[in-house]
Order: C-alpha cells, then sequence, then structure tokens
C-alpha cells in the first residue's frame, strides 16, 4: 500500500487533496448542517427544494418501513417488483409524457447503465465536455467510439457528427443544466441537430428537475421540448430530497434497459421506504410549484450581486447552482475555509472535477434559504473576496 502515500502527498501539496468530514442534519431545519459542533448555513448541498426534510415525505417513508420492512432483499429482476415501484414509474411516465419509466438505485447507475445499454462497440457516443462523470463512465463502459465535443459547441459537435456519419448509431448526450457551471445546454439546437444527423438523444435532468418546467419536469419541459428526447434520465437525490434516478421514455426503451442495463439487473432494488419517500416527493414537486419559484429568485439574487460586485460567476441567472470562479486551488480552498469561519458550507470544486485552472467556490442554493440567512451570506462572501482581492 505504500506506494499511495506519495501521489497522495503530491495532491497535499497542490491543494487537492479531497477528505470527507463529518456532519450532521438538524432536524426539520433544511438548509443548515452541522459539522464540528457549529451549525452552518449549508450552501453545498443540492437539496434545492428543500424536500430533504419535509415532514409529509419522512412520514411516507416511516409508513413504508413499518408496514414494508428495510431492504428490498434482491434485484427486482430476481425477487419481483413491489407495487410502489411501478406505481411511481407509471407517475414518472405520465409526468414526463412518456410512455414508461424505470427506476435505478443512483443517478450515477442509471447514467451508466443506460448509456452502457444503450450504445455499443459500432456506435458513436458525442458527449459534452462538462457532462458529469457518470456520463463519462457510461460511455467508457458502453465501448462505444466516445466523442467529446467542446462544452455547448454547436458548431463543433456538428463537425463530429458529420465526420463519424458511417457509425451505427449516433448518440447525442447532455446534461441539461451542468453541475459544476449552473449553465443550460442549447436543447432545442440539440434537438435539430438530432433529427438532421439521425441521432438519438439522452438529457441528464439532474439539476433542473423539480426547479424547472410547469410541473418540475426539467429544462426540456420548460422549453416545450419534451416529446423530442429520447431519454430522459433525472435523479431523486437532489430537488426530491431522497434517493435514486430514472430513465423515461418509450415502452422499447424500458424493456431493453431491463434486460440490459447492469446496474438495473444486478443490483439490490432500493428500499421500499425510499420509493414511498419519493413517491411523496414527486406530488410536492408537481404540486407545489412555490419551492422552484423561491429557489430560482435566490439565484437570482446572488448571481446578481455577486456580478455587480465583479465577482467572476457563470451560468444561467435563475440556475440554483451558483458558481464563483477562482482560477486557482488554493484561492478556492481558502475561500470556502473562511467561509466556514463565517458559518457557512460552500465547496472547493477543483481538478478533476473541473479543469485545473478554473477551480471555484460552488454555491448550491434551497428554498428552505431565508432571505436573511442569503443576505447574510452574501455580505460575507463579499467581505472575503474583497480581503482576498479577488474584485
Ligand atoms: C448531472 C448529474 N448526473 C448524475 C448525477 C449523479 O446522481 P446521484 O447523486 O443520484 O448518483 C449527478 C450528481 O452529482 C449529476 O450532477
Amino acid at each position: 500500500m505504500e506506494w499511495m502515500e506519495q501521489p497522495l502527498a503530491e495532491l497535499k501539496e497542490q491543494s487537492l487533496l479531497r477528505s470527507i468530514r463529518p456532519s450532521a442534519a438538524i432536524v426539520g431545519k433544511a438548509g443548515r448542517i452541522v459539522r464540528d459542533g457549529r451549525e452552518l448555513l449549508d450552501l453545498s448541498s443540492n437539496d434545492y427544494l428543500g424536500l430533504s426534510q419535509h415532514a409529509s415525505i419522512k412520514e411516507a417513508m416511516i409508513q413504508s418501513l413499518q408496514e414494508e420492512g428495510c431492504g428490498a432483499g434482491a434485484s427486482r429482476l430476481i425477487s419481483g417488483s413491489r407495487l410502489g415501484y411501478e406505481q411511481l414509474e407509471a407517475a414518472l411516465a405520465q409526468w414526463h409524457g412518456t410512455d414508461a419509466a424505470v427506476v435505478f438505485g443512483s443517478g450515477y447507475m442509471c447514467n451508466v447503465g443506460t448509456i452502457a445499454a444503450l450504445a455499443g462497440r459500432e456506435d458513436a457516443l458525442f458527449s459534452d465536455r462538462l457532462n458529469h462523470a457518470s456520463i463519462v463512465d457510461g460511455a467508457v463502459l458502453s465501448r462505444a467510439e466516445h466523442i467529446r465535443y467542446k462544452h455547448n459547441d454547436l458548431d463543433h459537435l456538428e463537425s463530429l457528427l458529420k465526420k463519424h456519419g458511417s457509425a451505427r448509431r449516433r448518440w447525442i448526450v447532455t446534461d441539461a443544466i451542468f453541475s459544476m457551471d449552473g449553465d443550460a445546454a442549447p436543447l432545442r439546437e440539440l434537438v435539430e441537430l438530432k433529427y438532421r444527423y439521425n441521432a438519438g438523444l439522452i438529457v441528464d435532468e439532474a439539476h433542473s428537475g423539480g426547479v424547472y418546467g410547469a410541473e418540475g419536469q426539467g429544462l426540456a419541459a420548460e422549453l416545450g421540448l419534451s416529446g423530442h428526447i429520447d431519454v430522459h434520465i433525472g435523479t431523486f437525490s437532489k430537488s426530491f430530497g431522497v434517493y435514486g434516478a430514472y430513465a423515461a421514455g418509450s415502452h422499447t426503451l424500458r424493456s431493453w434497459l431491463v434486460n440490459k442495463a447492469r446496474p438495473l439487473i444486478y443490483s439490490t432494488a432500493l428500499p421500499p421506504s425510499v420509493i414511498a419517500g419519493v413517491q411523496r416527493a414527486l406530488l410536492l414537486i408537481r404540486q407545489e410549484r412555490q419551492r422552484a419559484d423561491a429557489v430560482r429568485g435566490h439565484a437570482r439574487l446572488f448571481r446578481e450581486t455577486f456580478t455587480r460586485a465583479g465577482l467572476q460567476v457563470t451560468g444561467q441567472p435563475d440556475c440554483p447552482v451558483v458558481p464563483v470562479m477562482t482560477g486557482d486551488a488554493e484561492s478556492a480552498i481558502r475561500l470556502s475555509e473562511e467561509l466556514l469561519l463565517a458559518g457557512i458550507a460552500a465547496s472547493a470544486i477543483r481538478t478533476p472535477t473541473v479543469p485545473a485552472n478554473a477551480s471555484r467556490v460552488r454555491f448550491s442554493l434551497s428554498s428552505a434559504h431565508s432571505g436573511q440567512e442569503l443576505q447574510e451570506a452574501l455580505s460575507a462572501v463579499m467581505n472575503i473576496t474583497s480581503r482576498m482581492g479577488m474584485r
């Protein structure tokens, strides 16, 4: 094991060593956490709608635990599927306006499993360079030709689609909202390209689900493009406040994934209580849109304030992922640590998650944050970044 020590020491030297810090939730209080005995404003989680502490979701989960027990026991293909899974999948399909949906253990498993099941050796997979790591890993596992186009660069993508015209099948895959930049994929143009070059289009709504769309279906729905997306992917770990994920599309897609997606076939199904919680969260997301309106307003406030102050911020005006660019990793760590001293948890994001000179601190907002909490956080960021000479 000694061989690991030197590379780890080098990571430390470069401010790139990662560690997992203990933290605790505060019962009933989304948007805050406890670390080292101190209560902090949590701007590091993706609990965009504050549902991770919602009383009615907890009740649904507790009731299911009492009635159905703790674990599912096996893969659904081995021991069968409980009613809750089928009901949830029907509701997800109805929500997206698709024929069917299938639930996976997590967003990571869903992307890896779906992409590796859909694309094969003779196919070409066109993937935005900033797509999430789970899409990259799915592409590698698929053994398809993995072609990464420059971020949101439609001309580059089109030139690559032309160049790889002889592939058996072509797939375009993109995050709807990019997790580290908070910007949106040009879905309308991607739909045009998909038709022009006879490609399938897979859209990962991990960070847009719950937030965008009339009933929270995501960015494709917000833009009126749902019917043109071949595979909708979403996760229950962010806006839903629970855990798990899904792929939605045609009946044939569902049947293919049930037969070919290895993380679905060879892994135990999510606990029934998680499914019960997700079912309840879906109802809240569809019916109570005020949380999405609130978090989008928070995002506008953060971006406007940062931009006016001369900080470098990326992304859609109302996207709850708000990154402040620092460039080097040391500054990202310093900003994050000084914020911590001010009672705010916000993560420093460094390579390999983002390019080496594009380190940043990412602020993830939640509808659970109050106006006062946001103002306090903004003034802490202003003070610290001014002291650091960032503006
Ligand atoms: C775009 C995107 N897809 C998928 C995932 C993975 O989802 P999960 O956390 O449910 O595994 C993430 C999570 O960070 C993500 O940002």
